[in-house]
């Protein structure tokens, strides 16, 4: 099993639960292992880009399966670096579609509701998609791909993730609030998004599924309560019992953003129920747990 994009959120996470699943993990990022408790597993630093290095990595290693997590994940920055997004989000994984043709492997690759423009919500895997900003549209252009090739993938698509890791490099809504709060600072959140918020893992428990059932396809995977990125603030100062009032409304015109958002997101996920066995969860009850895992 090789693992990309494992000093991320996700990848972090997959590391941990496939490691303890008795799969054999070589785990791959740009930078330093920053998974540092964990030393059950081979870890290689490459550069995504470098298509050559990542051949021959993949050549030496010949997994049965690769999950794809590394990406281009800020939204803003893709919109204004454009090619850089483009060699990350799209091009570096022709490159590993590629070599999987070559050596049969199965190709488990993390998608987004980006690729959807937002306009109805409660998007099912068959909608039309129709990104609006440049990393949706990079994400889509890279499912493209593998659903023109002949390669045995599995596209799971996924919704603002949040959970923790060790040594993480970014926030995430659940944190960012969070934080923002216990330092009694203000916060603008917009009251004209919806999203279905994802534990991260949730989504990390949804490839192992899909690994063990050799799934192939696309799965919309995410929790299953629709909420405005400014209830999901609600939600979180509730959770932690902190100051509601330092949540301030607002609308996302006023917040100047490079990337423009979809509006309305959100996913049936009938179809990971019922041919993954993935659990349907709810957000509210989720950041209960996720309360639990922080005092860890
Ligand atoms: N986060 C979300 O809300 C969300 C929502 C929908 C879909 N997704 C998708 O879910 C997947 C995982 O997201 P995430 O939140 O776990 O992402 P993340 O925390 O931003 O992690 C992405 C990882 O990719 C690695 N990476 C970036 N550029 C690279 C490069 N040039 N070469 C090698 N590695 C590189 C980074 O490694 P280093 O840290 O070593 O630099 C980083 O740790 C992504 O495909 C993303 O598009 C995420």
């Amino acid at each position: 099993m090789l693992i990309t994009g494992s000093n991320g959120l996700l990848g972090q996470k997959l590391v941990n639960l496939f490691t303890k699943n008795n799969f054999n993990v070589i785990a791959t990022s740009k930078g330093n292992d920053r998974n540092v408790t964990n030393n059950k597993y081979e870890y290689y630093n490459v550069n995504i880009t470098k298509f050559d290095k990542v051949t021959n990595l993949i050549k030496k290693i010949k997994p049965d399966f690769i999950i794809h997590t590394a990406a281009m994940t800020n939204v803003d920055s893709c919109e204004l670096r454009r090619f850089e997004c483009k060699q990350i989000n799209l091009d570096a994984v022709i490159n590993i579609a590629t070599i999987c043709k070559e050596l049969n492997i199965h190709l488990i690759h993390i998608s987004t509701d980006f690729v959807f423009n937002g306009e109805t919500g409660y998007y099912k895997e068959t909608d039309k998609t129709d990104p609006v900003n440049y990393y949706g549209v990079t994400k889509l252009k890279s499912e493209q791909h593998l659903i023109n090739s002949t390669i045995d993938y599995t596209i799971l698509r996924t919704i603002i993730l949040y959970g923790i890791t060790e040594n993480s490099s970014r926030s995430n809504i659940v944190l960012w609030v969070k934080k923002s709060l216990e330092a009694n600072k203000t916060i603008n959140v917009v009251t004209d998004q919806y999203r279905m918020p994802t534990y991260v893992d949730d989504l990390a428990q949804a490839c192992l599924l899909a690994v063990n059932k050799k799934a192939k396809g696309i799965f919309h995977i995410s929790s299953n309560q629709l909420l405005s990125i400014y209830e999901i603030a609600i939600e979180v100062a509730k959770a932690y019992h902190l100051n509601v009032d330092l949540i301030k409304p607002i609308l996302t015109e006023k917040l100047n953003q490079k990337a423009v958002r979809p509006k309305k997101t959100g996913f049936i996920i009938d179809k990971a129920v019922k041919e993954l066995g993935f659990k349907s969860v709810n957000f509210t009850e989720r950041l209960q747990i996720f309360k639990q895992e922080m005092k860890k």
